[in-house]
């Protein structure tokens, strides 16, 4: 059982009136994350029904949520940004830069002053961009601000390659990297199950690797086509890797976070904890992977020089 008492961390969700935020925030809660959940959006009424709502979830749980102000959320150890505009049928991530750069620089000023040891977790669309400009906006420094990046495609991507293989999501280690959108890539040479390469995996033989690419890039497209926006596995997605950032695991996700490497920030393996990024890694490419790799840095670095 769990008593009435607040839980002393806070996370707060910006954008948790609508679905993506709104998801987060009840992953939160049915995982058991403890901590105070809280919901911030321009549209006062919508934080205040999600809040509500979510709270109805939490009476079996050691997490609460309620409504709260933009500079509550500046105070929280983690703070979620799923706000602005979602994408139309067809429609793809890039496109939505123009609409949510400003979204995301306004929000990052009326939180001001963030506490210095929060931690950004940027979702909104185009993801790797976003994190960029939220870096720069909120004043922190750059191992602070992550985004989701593409671990929601390498999960679409596990699940895919287990009803392949017939071994656990939860076995298959394999990435889609360089970025949440168009230009994002499966990481095929450096994936493996079992200590073992991947692609020597028997019933890995003879599959045709450029359509499982292609179906993992296009699902979003497909959800939204269907029902209009995704936010399930996105929220489930958020959740944990907000309960990464507050309970220090150093457990390694495809995140956004700023490559040396390549000089900016993309959807790459890093291990995160309480400081945010902690450890780095040189996933290896081959020739193939490398040039795809080089489209997605470049793509990425073009929109960041624009909205700088
Ligand atoms: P939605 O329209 O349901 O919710 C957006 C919310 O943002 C609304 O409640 C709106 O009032 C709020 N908002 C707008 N401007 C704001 C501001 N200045 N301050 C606070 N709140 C503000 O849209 P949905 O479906 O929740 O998508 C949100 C974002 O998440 C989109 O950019 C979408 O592309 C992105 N997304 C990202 C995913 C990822 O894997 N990174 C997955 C799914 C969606
Ligand atoms: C997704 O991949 C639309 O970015 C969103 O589901």
């Amino acid at each position: 059982m769990t008593s009435s008492a607040v839980p002393p961390n806070r996370i707060a969700v910006i954008g948790g009136g609508g679905n993506v935020g709104a998801a987060a925030a009840f992953a939160l809660i049915a995982k058991g994350v403890p901590a105070e959940v809280l919901i911030v959006d321009v549209v006062d009424k919508a934080a205040q029904g999600q809040a509500l709502d979510i709270s109805d979830a939490s009476f079996l749980k050691p997490g609460t949520c309620r409504k709260a102000s933009f500079q509550e959320a500046g105070q929280s150890d983690v703070i979620i940004v799923t706000a602005g505009a979602r994408q139309q049928p067809g429609e793809p991530r890039s496109n939505l830069i123009e609409r949510n750069y400003k979204i995301i620089k306004s929000i990052m000023d009326s939180m001001q002053p963030i506490k210095p040891s929060a931690k950004v977790l940027m979702v909104s669309n185009p993801v790797d961009v976003l994190t960029h400009i939220a870096q720069k906006a909120s004043g922190l420094p750059v191992n602070q601000v992550i985004g989701s990046g593409t671990f929601l495609d390498s999960g679409r991507l596990r699940n895919t390659l287990s009803e392949i293989t017939g071994v656990s999501p939860s076995s298959v280690h394999a990435y889609m990297l360089g970025e949440h959108g168009d230009n994002q890539f499966t990481g095929w040479s450096a994936a493996r199950i079992g200590g073992r390469p991947l692609l020597d995996h028997p019933k890995m033989q003879g599959v045709d690797l450029d359509s499982i690419n292609e179906k993992i890039m296009r699902k979003a497209y497909d959800i939204i086509d269907a029902k209009g926006s995704t936010y399930f596995g996105i929220g489930i997605c958020a959740a944990t890797l907000a309960e990464a950032l507050l309970n220090n695991t150093s457990q390694v996700f495809p995140v956004v976070n700023f490559v040396e490497k390549y000089g900016c920030y993309m959807s790459w393996p890093a291990a995160i904890g309480a400081s945010g990024v902690e450890q780095a890694f040189d996933v290896p490419v081959n020739a193939a992977e490398a040039k795809k790799l080089e489209v997605a840095v470049n793509a990425i670095k073009e929109a960041c020089a624009k909205y700088d």
